[in-house]
């Protein structure tokens, strides 16, 4: 009897850790992978964070950093660029590994995608002709702004944070052509997040900035929903990035 009894539990003791190690093989499965080319999706109009460089190359901090994660990895690093607005949709559609893009962390794409941890903190600044009346963030409520479609800027303008009011919103594929309606005068303002706001008021004259300090912003890297194990390796070198000096001399380099 006893000894039947031994069988009979060393059976189901078997049968349970065969178990585990299917159910580990699926979870491990479901945690995604580290692809061997990283397809990295981009919108390269936001200088600092992505621009396209005098060698017609991609370039900018965003890029820096991804590259220097791809060769930490032992990965490759392929970087497509598109329109900001098409990003989560190619991400969905599984055609982009990672979007570094200067992307504010939102509830809404929190929906869509997953995001490493933030890795730049900004702010949304209003671009204004020198002449402007404009002192404030209030002051653009019905007036006519330009943003680049898609992006927080749209939101702040739309009125979804409820700083503006019954702004008409003019959207535009580049904030450079947001810049160049205002500079002729088809639009009041332009909102655009601070890093880029000064490059732009920099490279053009007669053009004067607004810092609204109000609404902090958060910028990560997004994956794909469910990829943990990318998430977590982005994650870790992002921090061996930060404890090794090489973050701050890329922030230095390029912002
Ligand atoms: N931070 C803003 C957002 O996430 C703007 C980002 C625009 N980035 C770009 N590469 N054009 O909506």
């Amino acid at each position: 009897m006893k000894k039947i009894l031994t069988v009979a539990l060393a059976g189901v003791l078997a049968a349970s850790m065969m178990f585990t190690g299917c159910s580990k093989k699926e979870e491990a499965k479901s945690e995604g992978e580290i692809p061997k080319t990283i397809v990295v999706g981009t919108n390269a109009e936001f200088p600092p964070f992505e621009y396209v460089n005098d060698d017609k190359e991609i370039d900018g901090f965003d890029m820096a950093v991804m590259k220097e994660i791809g060769k930490r990895l032992d990965c490759k690093v392929k970087i497509k660029n598109m329109e900001f607005k098409s990003l989560i949709g190619a991400m969905e559609s599984k055609n982009l590994d990672v979007i570094a893009a200067g992307m504010t962390v939102t509830d809404e794409r929190k929906e869509a995608v997953d995001f490493t941890d933030s890795y730049y903190t900004s702010n949304q600044y209003i671009i204004v002709k020198e002449d402007s009346k404009v002192k404030k963030i209030s002051d653009l409520d019905g007036k006519t702004i330009a943003v680049q479609e898609g992006t927080t800027g749209d939101l702040v303008a739309t009125g979804d944070y409820d700083s503006v009011k019954d702004a008409k919103v003019k959207r535009f594929k580049k904030g450079v052509d947001a810049v160049m309606d205002l500079k002729k005068g088809g639009s009041d303002a332009v909102i655009i997040d601070a890093n880029p706001a000064q490059e732009f008021v920099k490279a053009n004259e007669g053009l004067r900035l607004i810092k609204d300090q109000s609404s902090k912003e958060y910028y990560a890297f997004a994956i794909q929903k469910g990829n943990k194990k990318l998430q977590k390796a982005i994650n870790k070198e992002l921090e061996a990035m930060k404890k090794d000096g090489t973050f701050d001399k890329l922030i230095k380099k390029y912002i």
